[in-house]
């Protein structure tokens, strides 16, 4: 009986160690078990690529460092105190009874009390740096109305006249101010390399703004759980440098293309007699239906239904063949198209660049 107290105890430890042992490994290997089944990257927002994020990753990795060391000092105590302390085999004395140590209560109220405030300033600092850009430092600033959609996101460009979807195409080096809003649920806007997760809500205007200092894509997910394909609804912003991007603003303000060969001229029948025209806008034409993403020029994009696939040729006849089928919730429906209409509309669809 006497050395009772302390196989307990023991186990108890063994049987924690194991288990975070185990929970370790299992994070360890489902991460690439994830990764592989999606199709897009998993950026991190610990590698940020633009001021707005790089702000909430220093704040971060200060709040990361506190953190730890008052976990390692704990943890620590609490460690050494379970093990130099633990009641001894035959060892039936009481433990010196103490009550109150003036110093020590001091110190433990102030010091968290530091930790607390230090914090609290910081993280006011950086919701400034977020709220608003720094213009002394980027002068240069643009504005897209960025609008959810069941399970997509539209970008207007106001001061370009450019209506496109799924990809933000964005110049690097700029501040670009993003009004958020949605035309349905709340839907949250995020781009872990450029921005912190900002909702966008039906009837209210939400602000964010992201910069990015290099070309590239920054691929992003919609945060807030808005139906069935939530977790389909991603972003790509596309950062060009500003010579390439004023080169696309040119393309897109343009018309859309003319399609040049025979299948893709019976594509622009199929689309212009069917239902397309109901949902979607292509300029200049009889097509100006809102609820679908304007087509003018889909064939620019490099995603295909809310960020879901790359515009590929497969990928669009598949979306094309039953849309339902592949993105659980899509509110495009399956328009029963026959092959042929299916190959035609392709062919038009990927010609308007
Ligand atoms: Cu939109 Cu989740």
């Amino acid at each position: 009986m006497n050395g009772s107290p302390q196989t307990p105890l023991r186990r108890a430890l063994l049987l924690m160690c194991a288990l975070m042992v185990m929970t370790a490994l299992v994070l360890v290997l489902a991460v690439p078990a994830f990764a592989q089944e999606g199709t897009p990257p998993q950026p991190s927002a610990l590698d940020p690529a633009g001021p707005n994020s790089a702000a909430i990753a220093s704040l971060f990795n200060v709040v990361l460092v506190i953190a730890t060391v008052v976990f390692v000092v704990v943890e620590g105590l609490i460690l050494v105190s379970a093990f130099r302390f633990r009641r001894r085999a035959r060892d039936v004395s009481e433990p010196t009874q103490v009550h109150g140590n003036t110093k020590a209560e001091i110190a433990w109220t102030i010091l968290p009390a530091l930790i607390v405030v230090t914090l609290f300033v910081m993280a006011l600092q950086t919701q400034q740096t977020l709220a608003k850009p720094d213009t002394t430092v980027a002068p240069e600033q643009m504005t897209v109305k960025v609008i959810g959609h069941q399970f997509w996101w539209e970008y207007q460009y106001p001061d370009l006249g450019i209506t496109t979807a799924t990809d933000l195409v964005i110049p690097t080096g700029k501040v670009v101010n993003l009004e958020l809003s949605s035309v349905d649920v709340i839907h949250s806007f995020w781009v872990p390399q450029l921005n912190g997760k900002t909702d966008a809500f039906p009837n209210h205007v939400n602000f964010t703004w992201i910069q990015a200092n290099t070309p590239g894509a920054y691929y992003g997910q919609c945060a807030e759980l808005c139906g069935a394909s939530h977790a389909n609804m991603r972003v790509v912003v596309v950062a060009k440098t500003p010579e390439e991007f004023d080169q696309w603003v040119r393309d897109q303000q343009a018309g859309p293309a003319e399609p040049a060969d025979a299948l893709a001229q019976q594509g622009q029948l199929v689309f212009s007699a069917g239902a397309c025209i109901g949902c979607h806008t292509i300029n200049g034409t009889a097509a100006n239906g809102k609820t679908g993403p304007n087509l003018t020029h889909v064939g620019s994009r490099t995603s295909l239904a809310g960020g879901m696939f790359t515009n590929t040729e497969g990928n669009l006849r598949r979306w094309l063949t039953n849309p339902p089928a592949v993105k659980p919730g899509s509110i495009m429906p399956n328009l029963n198209l026959t092959r042929t209409e299916i190959d035609a509309l392709t062919a038009y669809l990927q010609s308007l660049k």
